[in-house]
């Protein structure tokens, strides 16, 4: 059995002299999480619809569990799942009768779709919501029946386009849960984001911007090769004098505020707590404290989109 479900390669989406996505290559195996990261325009889901058949690609090419996406396009679509941006519900219905008319939509008779439908209910966790009117669920349950939806005729692929902006933290976990638990069954999961925190749960991660794939890996993989260097995690008063004094320091890549503190990545090898913080007394802030923090997945970003791209292969 062919392992790689999708394969992209050269990918180009031009809508007249502006390019939405750009030359991307990548390809993605049976039972990964692959995530798409990338802020508002990017190309994430332009990309996302020419994998899916719905938008014909400019050149390039991509094949999608075996099928051309501009070729075979009708063949494809019922074997993938979708959970687009901007889904729609049916307001007046139930959460059963969505189900249940998607179903049909995918051609599922009741035989099939009565068990189905049940199996769905539970994944998403609305057993216990089945008979509501879509039009009461607030925004977490919106999203779980809109997964249900493109779970419903079992794809083994799923896309799933920003699944959960808009919603609160627990409710976002809560659906990472059920990602896992569908990866566990067996099925490849294509999740756009635009939140740092939630790129991390992906087993590889691809990184978006203005229309290029900066860099695809692991997330641990991508912050060990992209940001080559040490993080720091400085406290000082004021603080905005510590970062003046940080940004001219030799050997600095980055320094920026974080919350209440600085996030400051220094050269590999270059700097230690206390040359940090010589620094920092000689800007007359003596009292600042210098800790070693984590590379974050927003300082792979900031790298990556600040300098020359160019592909990880992590
Ligand atoms: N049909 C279209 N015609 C012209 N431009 C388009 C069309 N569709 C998308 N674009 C442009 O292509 C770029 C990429 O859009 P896309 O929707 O793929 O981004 P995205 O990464 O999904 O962004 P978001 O996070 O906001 O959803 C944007 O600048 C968008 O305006
Ligand atoms: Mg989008």
């Amino acid at each position: 059995m062919n392992d790689t479900v999708i394969e992209v390669h050269d990918l180009v989406k031009a809508f007249g002299d502006f390019t939405a996505v750009d030359h991307v290559s990548f390809s993605v195996q049976r039972g990964e999480v692959v995530g798409y990261l990338g802020p508002n325009g990017s190309g994430k889901t332009t990309t996302m619809r020419m994998l899916l058949g719905l938008l014909r690609p400019t050149s390039g090419t991509a094949q999608v569990l075996g099928f051309d996406v501009a070729r075979q396009a009708e063949r494809l679509r019922p074997l993938v799942g979708y959970m687009s941006q901007k889904f729609a519900l049916y307001e007046d219905l139930t959460v059963r009768e969505n189900l249940v008319f998607y179903a049909g939509v995918y051609g599922l008779r009741p035989r099939a779709y009565r068990p189905r439908v049940k199996a769905v209910l539970e994944l998403v966790g609305l057993a216990g919501r089945a008979g509501d009117l879509a039009r009461v669920l607030a925004g977490g349950w919106r999203q779980r029946l809109a997964l249900g939806i493109a779970l419903v005729h079992e794809p083994q692929l799923l896309f799933l386009d920003e699944p959960t902006s808009g919603v609160d933290p627990e409710a976002r976990r809560a659906f990472w849960d059920m990602i896992y638990t569908l990866a566990e069954g067996g099925a490849t999961v294509f999740v756009s984001t635009h939140y740092m925190d939630e790129a991390e749960h992906c087993g590889r991660l691809g990184i978006m911007n203005r229309g290029k794939l900066l860099a695809l890996g692991a997330p641990s993989a991508l912050k060990r090769e992209v940001v080559p260097g040490q993080a720091w995690e400085v406290v000082a008063e004021p603080l905005v004098a510590a970062l003046d004094a940080l940004t001219a320091a030799p050997g600095v890549r980055y320094a920026g505020l974080l919350g209440d503190h600085l996030h400051v990545i220094t050269q590999p090898g270059v700097h230690t707590p206390e040359v940090l913080a010589a620094v920092l007394r000689g800007a007359g802030l003596a009292g600042a404290t210098v800790e070693s923090a984590d590379i974050t997945l927003e300082d792979v970003f900031t790298e990556l989109a600040t300098r020359r791209p160019a592909v990880t292969a992590a």
